[in-house]
């Protein structure tokens, strides 16, 4: 019995030890998408409202894109799972297991979820040269060129094409528009911007920003209500005001793990991520782009964990319904 006492105490030295000592070296977080989109600013955002709640640690983003995320989230699930790589991901890692007949990781069952960070509008844009100014004209277009025009998006599973998906299903269109694949919506905009693209339906965080610099057009926001605190964004419709019942869809992003990371980590990189959650800095970048950062119990890893859950049934019902299946 002593024995025992004492191999459990020194374990519980030892791992004290592992979180007073975490982090021991540069912290990576793995956006599995391409540099300058959504989800790597969230991510770069976070990074850096973390950094004073982890010592100061180095914190860097590699971007690993390709296959709607799925790529650079499996390669997280396959790092060492010792809180030194990170994964920021959004609603793919609920959808991709209803799209994907293979994936290099299981959803529920290789990552520690560390908390929700944010959840983000989804905007209906298009070309400058788009002859289209109100949503009612946007969507006759459409309508008058079934087959004619492209809708640009980041991968399968990607949040552009989930929005994508449930747009033309909502308007009894689908498969109205040849879809492009990028390796994230920041190639994606700069074809749309040039009118290589016609359409997106892309993140607020990524584009806000051009849209008040008149780069593209918009003409909707996919979520219930009106975005009426955000000076831009309050100027535009919402699916559900131009005709199309029930639409709602809004993008979270969250923050992971290796499933086998020590709980002295992880609750200290939840620590530290719910700290920068409250840096009114962060809290107002992120109001700037559309984004409202989490608050509710989301951002435990339980709740998180349910969330994502629940996510991953209601959109294997939203996907069957557009009539998308597995590739
Ligand atoms: C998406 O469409 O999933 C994201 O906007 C991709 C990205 O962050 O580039």
């Amino acid at each position: 019995m002593k024995k025992l006492l004492t191999f459990a105490l020194a374990a519980t030295a030892m791992v004290g030890a592992m979180a007073q000592d975490f982090p021991s070296r540069p912290i990576t977080i793995v956006v599995p998408f391409a540099a300058g989109g959504p989800t790597d600013t969230v991510a770069r955002q976070l990074a850096e409202a973390m950094r004073p709640h982890l010592g100061n640690a180095s914190i860097v983003v590699e971007n690993a894109a390709g296959a709607g995320g799925t790529i650079g989230a499996g390669r997280v699930a396959r790092a060492a799972p010792d809180g030194h790589t990170l994964l920021v991901w959004h609603i793919g890692m609920a959808s991709t297991a209803s799209l994907y007949r293979r994936l290099p990781f299981n959803a529920l069952q290789d990552f520690e979820y560390l908390g929700i960070i944010n959840d983000v509008p989804m905007t209906l844009v298009g070309k400058p040269q788009l002859p289209a100014n109100t949503y009612r004209d946007f969507e006759n277009h459409i309508r008058a060129n079934a087959g004619r025009l492209n809708l640009a998006h980041a991968g399968l599973g990607s949040a552009s094409h989930i929005c994508g998906l449930m747009w033309q299903h909502a308007m009894g269109l689908q498969q109205a528009m040849t879809t492009i694949p990028f390796g994230g919506t920041a190639p994606a905009m700069t074809a749309l911007m040039g009118g290589q693209v016609d359409v997106m339906c892309d993140q607020s965080t990524n584009t806000v920003s051009q849209i008040e610099a008149g780069r593209i057009k918009a003409f909707a926001v996919t979520t219930a209500q009106r975005l009426n605190d955000h000076p831009t964004l309050r100027h535009y419709p919402t699916l559900q005001e131009m005709g199309l019942r029930n639409f709602n869809l809004t993008i979270w992003h969250g923050l992971y793990a290796p499933r086998g990371t020590p709980p002295a980590v992880t609750q200290r990189l939840n620590a530290a991520m719910r700290a920068a959650m409250r840096d009114p800095v962060f809290i107002q970048r992120q109001n700037a782009l559309g984004a409202l950062v989490a608050t509710d119990n989301r951002i435990t890893p339980e709740g998180h964990r349910a969330f994502v859950t629940n996510q991953i049934n209601q959109l294997r019902v939203v996907i069957e319904a557009a009539g998308q299946f597995a590739d």
